[in-house]
């Protein structure tokens, strides 16, 4: 097999790249509310039982598969079965779907970050301040256009020189940056108009314990499906990403171990942002507040890190920055999967193929933009919400495809390639895999019959919820 001429260093670049694709805006912003929604330390709990079965199996499995095939997505699933190189094409879909709206988040992040950079940032706790922005015509494209123009050059510069320096040199600045305002969370305190006193610790027991009150089965169902689709999104799996990624890995290398990590620090981050989070929320906003859901970062924030005082304008521009961070990283692992698959394809240069995706990204995010004002719809969507041009992209990608492709990819390897396949790449240097009985007995079992009932819950087929 020819080996690639682009690779990681070593582990450590390798897994900081890897956490870097995983750990974006789905850690800092969509963990949070998801936990906040479900029961505090009840979605903890399901939320990393399912990280040791489900997330493992399908990091292993898309690593595996990328540093064995040494292929991108489009080409590796031929290259297993070539009846099968249709899930190659289907898994191309995803970072195609979501390049168009990552880096529009990208962009407002961005944007708030030069507000608090700029400004005191009393400006962005305002009502309907959000709102008013995306609708403008012409900053959410500017801001857009500067975010994915670091994201092109990350990706131009090349896998060790862009990707990988760039994480090393990024992750561990976000690591101490939540660690930092986790810890001033927990210290926080606020005393109501009518004399109540809430504190950051009493916010933290709210985040951790579980809360059972009024669950019934089809509540729990819920939490269920919510931890389940976080996950794939979290971990970056079964979209190609780490396909690719692990394409870039040496052989050398200790997959069990480096996988094991790139799943400590991706769960690591989004606990932590739960804890810098939800008690800060809580605190000021109280119960409440809580239950803003996805506008929490961009509305129930601002609004926090405003009451906090003097404090707070230092706060939400370290929390911007590493938001910021956090989201480019993600950003750029799914722009260098479309760059690799079609250099692969086109067979051209990575600065020709910057170019094409890059005008394709700015080309389809302008769209999303305009979803916001010119080409504003409202569509009903299969799993019973409503929403534009964004949510539609995420509905097709995170709902749609990535179970189906989660789906097939179970049933190739576990019924027609064989386990054994994913498992002696693992063990290729010796090494022990030591939760290999437990991955064979899930990718066979356990996951497709779940993937497929999660498929047919989130398009609807299957009325559950
Ligand atoms: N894993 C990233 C996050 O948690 C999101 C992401 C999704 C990144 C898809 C790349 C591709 O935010």
């Amino acid at each position: 097999m020819a080996k690639k001429k682009n690779s990681f260093s070593g582990s450590l670049g390798f897994v900081l790249a890897a956490a870097g694709s995983a750990v974006g805006v789905g850690n800092i912003w969509r963990f949070p509310y998801l936990c906040a929604k479900d029961g505090g330390g009840l979605f903890l709990l399901v939320y990393l039982v399912l990280v040791v079965t489900f997330g493992f199996v399908l990091l292993t499995t898309d690593v595996a598969i990328g540093r064995r095939t040494k292929e991108n997505a489009l080409r590796a699933f031929g290259t297993l079965h070539p009846k099968w190189k249709f899930v190659g094409y289907l898994t191309f879909l995803v970072p195609m779907l979501i390049m168009t709206y990552y880096s529009v988040i990208g962009g407002w992040i961005t944007k708030y970050f030069f507000e608090y950079l700029t400004t005191s940032g009393r400006d962005v706790a305002e009502d309907g301040y959000f709102t008013s922005f995306i609708t403008e015509k012409n900053a959410p494209l500017i801001f857009t256009g500067i975010f994915l123009a670091l994201t092109i050059w990350v990706v131009y510069r090349g896998v060790e020189k862009g990707i990988e320096k760039f994480s090393c040199f990024i992750m561990p600045g976000l690591i101490l940056l939540v660690i930092g305002i986790a810890i001033f969370s927990l210290t926080l305190s606020y005393t109501d108009a009518d004399g109540t006193v809430r504190t950051g610790i009493q916010g933290f027991l709210v985040y951790v314990r579980p809360d059972f009150t009024g669950l019934t089965v089809k509540g729990f169902l819920e939490v269920l499906l919510d931890a389940m689709s976080q996950l794939f999104f979290s971990l970056s799996v079964s979209m190609g990403i780490m396909v690719t990624y692990g394409s870039y890995v040496k052989d050398e290398i200790d997959l069990n171990k480096a996988t094991n990590q790139i799943e400590f620090f991706d769960t690591g981050v989004a606990l932590l942002s739960g804890m810098m989070i939800i008690p800060a929320v809580f605190v000021f906003l109280g119960r409440d507040g809580m239950a803003s859901g996805p506008s929490l970062t961009f509305i129930s924030l601002p609004k926090v890190f405003q009451a906090m005082g003097g404090a707070g304008h230092i706060v939400g521009l370290a929390f911007f920055l590493m938001l910021g961070f956090a989201a480019l990283t993600s950003c750029v692992s799914v722009m260098e999967t479309l760059v690799a698959n079609c250099m692969e394809v086109f067979g051209k240069t990575r600065k020709q193929m910057c170019v094409m995706v890059g005008s394709y990204s700015l080309l389809t995010a302008v769209l999303i933009c305009l979803g916001y004002n010119v080409l504003y719809f409202e569509l009903k969507l299969p799993n019973g919400s409503t929403g534009q041009l964004l949510d539609v992209m995420d509905y097709i990608s995170n709902s749609f495809l990535m179970p189906i492709i989660s789906f097939l990819t179970s049933i190739l390897i576990g019924w027609v390639v064989g386990p054994k396949w994913i498992v002696e790449e693992v063990e290729k240097n010796g090494e022990h895999f030591s939760r290999a009985g437990m991955y064979s007995f899930l990718i066979r079992y356990i996951v497709p019959a779940v993937m497929l009932v999660l498929f047919l819950v989130s398009t609807g087929f299957i009325n559950m919820l």
